[in-house]
């Protein structure tokens, strides 16, 4: 569906990795889907490219390869590279923001400013571009990490907020733009069906896991600054869980179901930094084999410390102080270099309290929700049936919804998703400040916790993590999913 909302999108990083990988092919794909009103324009800022002839070749080069993995139409791409327009900026240069101002004076005054840069970039720009009057009437897209820790978190988004009002600001996670978690929300309040079942009285426990087969790439050097409980649980992992866990939102309206979230991430039962050993278990990989390839240890990855104590590996348990959820384990799981590429929460409802049909109605792998993020979205509902033949036999099979199957249409990449919200405007799908204070107030013990002593637990690459990891579940009488096969 084509908007009538015209736009100029400014993207600072131009020429960086998340520029080519994810912004400008969502930006291609919204275009090609014709989901981009005719006269928006796209204002790539950077220092490496002379002038636009240098930029396009770079695009061209560098970005086709990431777009559309049917293949480019070469119609579509020649008339969205038309929409680019480019400005060669120093970010240290106040001239260069007047050059800026000047370009974008006749493109639509509507302007989404993207900073695919560094976090210690966002100020400068920010008050590099409020210098020049173009903070007014226009939208900011900060990417994470924002800040490394509570205060340098709370020091960005003061300076920010002195410059765009918290309207303005929009903060990506971008599991928040994934067509599944979207679906999570359609289950939860489109059904009546599991609503009565959603709380204490009938959920013995939830994984939520988001296990990578990835290491860390070409990003050694920040990551090993970053480290998992950062770079996915503060973020990805709390923002998922507080979609499962909130109150049905009054509205999909922006504020109604961030309210809601802010309510779940400040019930977080707060963690007593001298339970952590108890609540809380981080790994590092060390080399292994994944799918029959061997890969090196993390402390061997480039840019990586060769002693370094950084986490590629958290499992926690998590509770949540309210009457829906009292007492309620909460598994939270993330990895990188683990078995399987695999998103999924797992909802352990409890079991019949009592048997009629002997004890093979209490075995596990029954009353269970499995919600598959990806690869593959699927929704599956374990239940007990008979098995053919004599006898009361019991035997666990499941109900499948596949999406892919049932919706024959593709999904929307989240990128383009989260984009084409900024470009119209709509909030609800991007962290609100308090959010993202609850969610490092809520993490910092951990943080400062493991900075002080001790050292991650290793691990094989190609595993589940750490074995201390199974033990947490196993003192709740429980295991990994994948364990249970
Ligand atoms: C990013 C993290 O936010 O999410 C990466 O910085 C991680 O380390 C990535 O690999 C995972 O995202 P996805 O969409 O591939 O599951």
């Amino acid at each position: 569906m084509q908007t009538d909302s015209s736009f100029t999108f400014v993207l600072f990083g131009g020429t960086g990795d998340l520029s080519m990988r994810k912004i400008l092919p969502a930006l291609y794909e919204a275009h090609r889907a014709g989901m981009l009103a005719a006269s928006g324009k796209i204002v790539a800022v950077a220092r490496h490219e002379e002038d636009r002839d240098g930029y396009l070749q770079w695009v061209n080069e560098h970005v086709k390869a990431h777009v559309a993995k049917n293949g480019v139409d070469e119609n579509a791409w020649a008339s969205f590279i038309a929409r680019i327009e480019y400005v060669k900026l120093d970010l240290g240069n106040a001239e260069d923001f007047v050059k800026l101002r000047d370009a974008m004076q006749d493109l639509p005054s509507s302007r989404v400013f993207y900073l695919a840069t560094g976090p210690s970039l966002f100020v400068p720009i920010c008050r590099a571009l409020a210098s020049v009057g173009l903070n007014e009437h226009a939208r900011i897209v900060l990417e994470k990490p924002l800040g490394y820790d509570l205060r340098s978190s709370n020091a960005i988004n003061d300076a920010v907020g002195e410059i765009f009002a918290e309207e303005q600001i929009y903060r990506i996670d971008h599991y928040l733009g994934k067509e599944p978690v979207q679906n999570l929300l359609a289950l939860r309040f489109g059904n009546a069906l599991f609503e009565p079942l959603w709380r204490r009285e009938w959920v013995e426990s939830i994984q939520i896991t988001i296990a990578e087969e990835l290491g860390v790439e070409a990003r050694g050097d920040f990551y090993d600054n970053t480290g998992a409980l950062r770079d996915m649980v503060q973020n990805h992992l709390l923002q998922l869980l507080s979609i499962v866990a909130m109150e049905p939102p009054h509205s999909m309206d922006s504020d109604s179901v961030r309210d809601e979230k802010l309510r779940v991430l400040r019930a977080l039962k707060p963690i007593d930094p001298r339970e952590i050993s108890r609540l809380a278990v981080r790994g590092q990989y060390h080399s292994g084999v994944i799918r029959g390839t061997s890969v090196p240890a993390y402390a061997t990855e480039p840019g990586v410390k060769t002693d370094s104590a950084t986490e590629t590996f958290v499992a926690l348990k998590v509770e949540i102080e309210n009457w829906r959820w009292a007492g309620v384990p909460f598994f939270l799981r993330t990895g990188k270099r683990l078995a399987d590429r695999v998103a999924e929460i797992v909802v352990n409802f409890r079991a019949v309290p009592h048997s009629a049909l002997g004890a093979s109605a209490l075995r596990a792998g029954a009353n269970r929700l499995v919600i598959r993020l990806q690869p593959n979205e699927t929704i599956r509902l374990y239940c007990l049936a008979k098995k053919p033949g004599e006898g009361m036999n019991l035997s666990s099979v499941h109900l499948d919804l596949a999406f892919d199957q049932f919706f024959k249409e593709g999904q929307m990449e989240a990128y383009q998703r989260l984009l084409l919200d900024v470009i119209n405007g709509r909030l609800a799908l991007f962290v609100r400040r308090d959010e993202q204070e609850a969610a490092w107030k809520w993490v910092e013990p951990i943080l400062n916790e493991w900075a002080a002593s001790g050292k991650p637990k290793p691990y094989a690459a190609g595993t589940w993590g750490p074995a201390a990891a199974s033990a947490m579940l196993a003192q709740h009488g429980t295991c990994w999913l994948e364990e249970e096969n």
